[in-house]
Parts: structure tokens; C-alpha cells; sequence
């Protein structure tokens, strides 16, 4: 298991593209108030501005902006960002730039796919999770979908007993080691998603003395009653899988640089 780390040198990825895109226009509406903008003054734009602001059109927004799978760094999403500068301009922004930045990403391996096993007592998988999600009605023909994986995960094959860790939570370790006498050093552990942020139960873990950690999604979190699995309804699949990053930066961005831009900025170099 593991994946690839590239520097790829992209322009302006967007991962939350529908905010950034109605930030724009919030900024197009209120950067200048004064002044006559493309022959409309702020109080049109305002205006244009809550007439978009229709449930109808978020969703059409969000429709066109997620349809297809846009991983950071990829071509799919620079064609959303140029597309998003094009509707800004649109909009009235009298400038529009895309920034590339240096940012390091990790992608999973395509020709060597995750999974996991239960192996024998002579070493044999005898159970194997499949290598990709079922795809959903209506997606059969979307090509580049991303395969399950976490990124910035290490890489390795880590083989031990099971331990069930509820959240990962800190005080999910102490209740096993304190209350209930069980010891995660050199166990694979399993914990399920909620509560607190992935990273945080890796790092965890880690501390635990952990060498695995299986994440999964807990129907009792992420199936709300009533409420149909993707695409006729928002509860998740069945055979869906979380995906998201395992770095502990509190939000530091480029784990290359981080807290700095990402802008290949000599910060401390070699003399
Ligand atoms: C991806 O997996 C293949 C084996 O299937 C391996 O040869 C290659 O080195 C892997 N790539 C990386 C970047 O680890
Ligand atoms: C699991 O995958 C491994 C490696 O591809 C393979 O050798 C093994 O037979 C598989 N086990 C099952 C039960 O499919
Ligand atoms: C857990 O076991 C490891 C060795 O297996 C040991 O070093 C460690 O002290 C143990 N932790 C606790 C809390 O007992």
C-alpha cells in the first residue's frame, strides 16, 4: 500500500472550486463600491448577486463544478479553474488571474491499488477488499475515477493482530490501555471516521505504538434514517469510501512549506 508524492506544478487548485466561486463574486460585488464597474454600479451587482443566490442555481453550480472527478493537480481541474476565471470575468471582474503554485501532492498508485487482506497462518490472503467502489448509476461511462486512498499515507505492507479503537480518539487510547488493560503496540488498528480529523487519529495511533490503522466508515455516522444511499439520495454507498489526507500540518497547507505559500521560495537555504 502507499502512494506516489509528485511536485506538480499546476495552476490554482481548487478543491472547495464552489466557494472560491461565490467568493468571487462577493468580491466582485463589493471591491468597489463607488465606482462604475462594466457600466453597472455596486447596487446592480448586488442585485445580480441575490438573484444568483437561488437554490436552483447552487445546485446547477455545484452539479457542473463536481460531475467529474477533479483531483488537485490534475488537467480536469485546471479546465474548472479556467473555467471559474472565465465566468468570473463574466460576472464583471475586471481581472482574473490563475497562480501556479509548487505544492506537494501524493496520488495514489494506479498499477499497484490498495487493498487490504486477511491473511492465513501460512500467509495466504484468503480475503481480499476490492480494489475500487462499485460505481454508482449514471457514472458508468466517467473515466479517471480516483481509487480509494489517503494521502501522504506511508508506505508498506504492515501485517499484526486486530485492534478495535472506536473514534481513535485520545481518550478512546486511554479507556483501552487504562480501563480495559489492552495494549496497541504492534497492532494494526481500526477506527472508525467522525469525530475528530483523520490525521489525528494516525497520529494517534502512531503514539499508541500502532503499525496499521484501518479507517471505515460507520454506517451509525454516515447513514442518516430515511434517507437513500448516493445517487438517488446523500447517505453513502454501501462500497464507498472516504478519501482525504493523513498529515497532521493544523492546517499549514504544503507540507513542503508549511505555512508559507507554496511558491518555491527559497525560505532556508543551503549556503
Ligand atoms: C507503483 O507500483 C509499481 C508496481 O506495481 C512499482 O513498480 C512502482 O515503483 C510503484 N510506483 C511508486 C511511485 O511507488
Ligand atoms: C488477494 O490478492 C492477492 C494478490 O493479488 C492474491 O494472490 C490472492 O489470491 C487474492 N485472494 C483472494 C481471496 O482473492
Ligand atoms: C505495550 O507493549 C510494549 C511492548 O510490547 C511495551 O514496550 C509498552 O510499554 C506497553 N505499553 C503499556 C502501556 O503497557
Amino acid at each position: 500500500m502507499g502512494t506516489e508524492e509528485k511536485i506538480v506544478t499546476w495552476i490554482c487548485r481548487l478543491t472547495v472550486i464552489t466557494a472560491f466561486f461565490l467568493v468571487g463574486f462577493i468580491i466582485g460585488c463589493f471591491a468597489r463600491p463607488t465606482h462604475v464597474n462594466h457600466g453597472k454600479t455596486s447596487k446592480s451587482f448586488l442585485r445580480d448577486f441575490l438573484d444568483e443566490m437561488q437554490a436552483e442555481n447552487i445546485k446547477q453550480h455545484l452539479r457542473k463544478f463536481t460531475r467529474l472527478p477533479h483531483l488537485a493537480g490534475s488537467q480536469q481541474n485546471l479546465i474548472l479553474a479556467e473555467q471559474i476565471r472565465d465566468e468570473w470575468m463574466k460576472f464583471g471582474l475586471d481581472t482574473v488571474h490563475l497562480v501556479p503554485y509548487d505544492v506537494l501532492l501524493s496520488y495514489p498508485n494506479k498499477t499497484n491499488p490498495n487493498y487490504i487482506s486477511i491473511v492465513d497462518h501460512v500467509g495466504n490472503e484468503i480475503f481480499n477488499t476490492s480494489l475500487a467502489e462499485p460505481v454508482p448509476e449514471g457514472y458508468e461511462h466517467v473515466e479517471d475515477i480516483v481509487p480509494p486512498y489517503n494521502a501522504f499515507s506511508a508506505k508498506g505492507q504492515p501485517e499484526g493482530d486486530l485492534v478495535y479503537v472506536n473514534y481513535g480518539r485520545t481518550e478512546d487510547f486511554f479507556k483501552l490501555e487504562r480501563d480495559l488493560g489492552i495494549n496497541c503496540t504492534g497492532k494494526i488498528v481500526i477506527a472508525r471516521y467522525g469525530k475528530i480529523f483523520r490525521g489525528n487519529k494516525v497520529k494517534n495511533s502512531m503514539l499508541a505504538g500502532a503499525k496499521g490503522i484501518i479507517l471505515y466508515s460507520d454506517p451509525a455516522d454516515y447513514c442518516a434514517e430515511d434517507v437513500e444511499p448516493y445517487p438517488k439520495g446523500w447517505n453513502l454507498p454501501g462500497g464507498g469510501v472516504q478519501r482525504g489526507n493523513v498529515l497532521n500540518l493544523n492546517g499549514a497547507g504544503d507540507p513542503l512549506t508549511p505555512g508559507y505559500p507554496a511558491k518555491g521560495l527559497c525560505l532556508c537555504c543551503e549556503i
